[in-house]
């Protein structure tokens, strides 16, 4: 299958290394709108805009799947991606509800949401999550995590003082969190160390491969796909964050 892949930016890159480690797929088209991320703060009617046109981007490329490896995007314009697509078209937020749902086993666990303004405000996980019983639920805006990782700022004092204000009103420790950004995974280490080593993290990229399994016959391995990146500003800058990112 030849797939393209699309974020506001270089979070779906954590969607990409998944796809890699688990070799679904023969070719793989990255497209970040790096020109307009954050797409978290803007509204639905902008976020549904930018996504048909990615979806118009991806036309010449004739592809047999897009994965929306962005959260925004898929709580705001899954319809209309799938309306304008030749495709199907799959998004990360269902795949996250998904392996929530199968990682925890008692329905009374705590859960803990971060995403983009956008993806919090849809509600779009507390809907999935309370659909299969869970109701422990608290959701947070994390909306600045996707500044800082655009800087590659991973670690230290800024994201440190930023989890303190955030996480300042969270109440118990949560049993499992819901990297409800597709640029969170990249503070992964750090989230862990905050919230502890029982915590478990829900990662968007895992949880795809996961969901994609219960749909496609993956028997077939793919150990050197293609790849190809693509921005709409600065593709440089991006190949190069995934050089790096791709390969640790
Ligand atoms: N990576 C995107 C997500 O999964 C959003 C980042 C943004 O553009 O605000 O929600």
């Amino acid at each position: 299958m030849k797939i393209g892949v699309f974020d506001s930016g270089i979070g779906g890159l954590t969607v990409v290394k998944s796809l890699l480690e688990h070799q679904l797929f023969k070719e793989i088209i990255y497209y970040g709108d790096t020109a307009r991320v954050p797409y978290g703060v803007k509204d639905k009617t902008t976020i549904i805009r930018y996504a048909i046109e990615a979806v118009d981007f991806f036309k010449e490329f004739s592809l047999d799947l897009i994965i929306v490896a962005c959260n925004t995007v898929s709580a705001y314009a899954l319809y209309e991606m799938r309306q304008r697509a030749k495709c199907p078209v799959i998004g990360v937020v269902e795949a996250g509800v998904m392996a929530t749902v199968n990682i925890l086993e008692d329905t009374d666990s705590n859960i803990l949401i971060l995403g983009t303004k956008a993806t919090i405000n849809s509600k779009s996980y507390e809907i999935g999550l309370t659909n299969s019983g869970f109701k422990n639920l608290q959701a947070k805006e994390t909306s600045l995590f996707v500044s800082l990782v655009e800087e590659e700022i991973y670690s230290g004092k800024i994201l440190n003082e930023t989890f303190k204000y955030y996480f300042k009103d969270i109440k118990q420790n949560p049993q499992a969190v819901i990297l409800g950004c597709t640029h969170f995974p990249l503070l992964k280490d750090e989230l862990q160390k905050y919230f502890g080593e029982d915590t478990k993290l829900i990662h968007s990229g895992e949880a795809i491969v996961e969901h994609l399994s219960l749909q496609f016959d993956f028997s077939k391995k793919h150990q050197n796909p293609k790849i190809q990146f693509f921005a709409s500003e600065n593709t440089d800058a991006l190949k190069k964050i995934a050089l790096k990112w791709l390969q640790t």
